[in-house]
């Protein structure tokens, strides 16, 4: 196979990636999508670090075995943790975090707010890497959100569940946006973008931050820089596999808008 045609990599603890899955689509028709979701395992958040390490270094090896051209660490949990992991695929990874800080960095902001999930709060990589990558000093303002990734994850479009992650959001929100007064906040989950209606309508005028386009965009970057990008008129597919339900994923992956869905199939878990 031409290195042109292998598929592009994505990989998330649950049905967050399909907030990046769905900006690659918008931005790169062409490419060919592998996405592997932990449904078995989701919320990785809510884990110790060892046990995230084990189960993301096997979503790697399923990328690494199915030859993809990059791949997209759509999880920020694992980001985390991506240098105990990237060893396992021989292709460039991008991460959620490192692009969630260079999208902070060109905003005309001061205070910034993260929300997140628990481990990767606790891990302070948010803040370290937005004072990183930004050129001025900003305050950044972190917030771990227990539930809410599993709430969005078995919850969306469903209007009693909607109830539940609106109130979710208010109970992880309302103190930093405001009290403390964030200028933007940046969705520091991938589970979160795909909520993203429902948080403008509870902040209106509140900016919000989607690593996932900064994600994309830095992989179109690469494609073209290398002649790696999938040329030819016939728009590419998107396979998506996980270790839960594979009934749940289907539905999901039409409820946020992905397009051009090949097949919806069942992978095994790791045992942990
Ligand atoms: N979507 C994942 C993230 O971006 C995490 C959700 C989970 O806790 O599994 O961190």
């Amino acid at each position: 196979m031409r290195e042109q045609d292998r598929p592009v990599g994505i990989l998330d603890s649950g049905i967050g990636g399909f907030s990046v899955a769905r900006q690659v689509q918008r931005l790169m028709p062409g490419e060919e999508l592998l996405y592997l979701g932990d449904g078995a395992h989701i919320p990785y958040g809510n884990h110790r670090e060892e046990e995230i390490v084990a189960m993301a270094r096997y979503l790697f090896r399923f990328m690494e075995e199915h030859g993809v051209k990059a791949l997209l660490v759509a999880c920020n949990t694992i980001s985390c943790v991506i240098d105990r992991c990237r060893q396992e695929v021989s292709c460039p990874v991008f991460n959620a975090i490192r692009a969630g800080a260079d999208a902070v960095a060109g905003l005309p902001v001061e205070k910034v707010g993260v929300i997140s999930t628990v481990f990767t709060h606790n891990s302070g990589a948010y803040p370290r890497e937005i004072l990183a990558q930004s050129p001025k000093k900003m305050v950044v303002l972190s917030c771990g959100c227990p539930d809410l990734a599993r709430l969005v994850e078995h919850n969306l479009d469903d209007p009693a569940g909607m109830v539940q992650v609106e109130e979710n959001l208010r109970q992880e929100l309302d103190q930093m946006v405001l009290e403390e007064k964030i200028q933007c906040c940046v969705l520091g989950c991938t589970h979160y973008p795909l909520v993203a209606d429902s948080i403008r309508r509870l902040y209106p005028g509140l900016p919000l931050v989607d690593p996932a386009e900064e994600m994309a965009r830095s992989l179109r970057g690469y494609l073209r820089a290398g002649g790696l990008e999938r040329e030819g008129t016939r728009p590419g597919g998107l396979s998506v596999y996980t270790t839960g339900d594979v009934a749940e994923y289907r539905l999901r992956a039409g409820q946020v808008g992905l397009e051009r869905i090949d097949r919806v199939e069942w992978y095994p878990p790791m045992e942990l």
